[in-house]
């Protein structure tokens, strides 16, 4: 494999796609120090990255809200860990109880999606970072 990237290295150039390159690159790069070229990371991904997986396309990326979903920022003072991570399992349940959510979720088309599916290591994750957002 090391001999293969190597020898894709001038070839990249000459056809001036070397951002492609590099990117297939770090790919093999991956998979050569994988156990396994699965999509199972290693490493537990950040709160960050599970952010720009689950939730950007409705908050945006960095949280700063949409079309789709109200900004993240700012938070905190209506928030804990624990009372987001129960909110992520059960968005709908936990706004009926809130006012301030009922009257927030009236301006959407679509209710905020439920993340029970997620193991609540990778909920506290994606709370921390909602915390963490300015
Ligand atoms: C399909 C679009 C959509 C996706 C995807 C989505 N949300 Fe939401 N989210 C919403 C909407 C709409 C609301 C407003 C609901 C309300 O106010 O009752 C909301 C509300 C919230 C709130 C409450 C905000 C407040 O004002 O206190 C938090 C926190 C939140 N989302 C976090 C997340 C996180 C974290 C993810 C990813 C794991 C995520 N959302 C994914 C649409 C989305």
């Amino acid at each position: 494999m090391p001999q293969r990237l190597s020898d894709a290295g001038p070839i990249c150039y000459k056809v001036g796609m070397r951002a492609l390159c590099s990117a297939m690159a770090s790919l093999l790069l991956v998979c050569s120090l994988g156990s396994s070229c699965s999509s199972e990371p290693a490493e537990p991904a950040s709160g960050a990255t599970l952010f720009g997986q689950q939730c950007a396309m409705c908050h945006m990326r960095d949280g700063s809200g949409g079309a789709l979903g109200p900004t993240l920022h700012g938070k905190q003072q209506y928030w804990t860990r624990a009372s987001l991570v129960a909110y992520l399992k059960d968005p709908v349940g936990v706004a009926k109880q809130d006012p301030r959510l009922v009257a927030q979720g009236a301006k959407y088309s679509q209710a905020m999606p439920t993340y029970k599916m997620l193991p609540e290591s990778a909920l506290e994750r994606l709370a921390d970072h909602v915390l963490a957002l300015p």
